[in-house]
């Protein structure tokens, strides 16, 4: 059987864990298997480049961050539009073909699975995995990548903490995040943030300046406000997203932290700084929970290709490793609920959402 494995999409720690495990688990499992790697996700296939995976290749990259594959994002809305009379999709169909593989590993976030599903459709196995550091992708409890980024971010905060304390300032800490917002309520809440403010539940900005000024009243000497990248306004909500980023380019801005640091230093009187925190939640080696993680739904993956399982991505339900149909997560994302546990339980010990 010949086998590819490519990453998609933004990267993410564990991406090298899950293409070793994978690797690793061919390799014992399967007589005379090859295994090719494609650079730079979907790029590689539509140019239709590969290149042997050895052992050596793969062997001792599991606490290596980035993806050894390289990757591209290719976004889905052009997969099928044709270019010169091809579309992009024919041309990938075209080389899994050329290429003779029997199964193709999509490592990759929704944008990823989305055209994996396509590939589905004409007729190439795919099984998918599930990566990302939003945490956004339906049907899975949790991707690889997302752990490492809640420490990095986690380990962030607690050093802006004691800078904001030795200055008494106001700090929010932009992180990444545009669509949802777990990465910001759980590093949030692990880093012991007064206020997180999440895409999916909308802000006001008078009871921000509420209830810092509120804390300040309490003796609080500083504020630390978690602000996922996508945090909205909740009197933009009512705008498109092409309008609302029309009005921050005006400002010369592509997100609300600094609009929302401007504004609450003006209102309260405290000095308010911003951090973004940015790529470094996206890089570096992974924590031992995305290792195992990434062990565990690469070996799982394989397992489901050499079982012909195909059409499928891998997921996490609980404490097990399981899988879905492509067809049913595609297009699909999963985001935080206003009304969760973990929102009311953060609401109940004090910290604020802006709402
Ligand atoms: O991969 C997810 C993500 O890191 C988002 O959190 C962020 O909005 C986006 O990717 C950044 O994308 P890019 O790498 O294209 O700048």
């Amino acid at each position: 059987m010949k086998f590819g494995i490519l990453t998609s999409g933004g990267d993410c720690s564990g991406l090298n864990a899950v293409i070793r495990a994978i690797c690793f688990y061919i390799e014992r499992n399967v007589k005379n298997a090859e295994i090719v790697g494609i650079p730079d996700g979907y790029g590689g296939l539509i140019r239709g480049e590969s290149y042997p995976l050895r052992h050596e290749d793969y062997d001792d990259i599991l606490g290596l961050g980035g993806t050894i594959l390289r990757t591209s994002r290719q976004p889905f809305k052009q997969m099928t539009v044709s270019d010169g009379g091809t579309t992009r999709l024919q041309k990938m169909c075209e080389n899994y073909r050329k290429m003779g593989l029997d199964c193709l590993f999509t490592l990759g976030g929704a944008g990823t699975h989305k055209t994996a599903a396509l590939l589905c459709m004409e007729g190439c196995n795919v099984v998918g995995l599930p990566k990302t550091i939003d945490n956004d992708i339906y049907g899975t409890d949790v991707t690889f990548g997302f752990q490492t980024a809640v420490e990095v971010a986690t380990e962030a905060i607690d050093r802006i903490r004691t800078t904001a304390a030795s200055h008494s300032r106001t700090m929010l800490i932009e992180i990444m995040g545009n669509k949802a917002g777990w990465l910001t309520l759980h590093a949030g809440i692990a880093a012991g943030a007064d206020m997180i403010l999440i895409p999916e539940i909308p802000f006001s900005v008078d009871k921000v300046c509420e209830f810092v000024a509120e804390q300040r009243r309490q003796c609080k000497t500083h504020t630390i406000i978690a602000v996922a990248e996508g945090a909205v306004l909740a009197s933009e909500v009512k705008f498109k997203k092409s309008e609302r980023t029309f009005v921050r380019t005006e400002r010369g801005e592509s997100t609300v932290t600094a609009h929302l640091a401007e504004v609450l230093q003006e209102r309260t009187g405290f000095e308010t700084r911003t951090s973004v925190l940015g790529y470094l939640q996206r890089g570096g080696t992974p924590c031992a929970y995305d290792r195992l993680l990434s062990s565990r739904l690469g070996g799982y993956a394989a397992k489901l290709a050499c079982d012909g399982k195909f059409g499928v991505t891998a997921a996490v339900s609980g404490t097990r490793i399981t899988f879905n149909a492509l067809a049913d997560i595609a297009g699909k994302y999963k985001f935080v609920s206003p009304s969760c546990e973990t929102v009311r339980f953060a609401e109940s010990i004090g910290i604020g959402f802006g709402r």
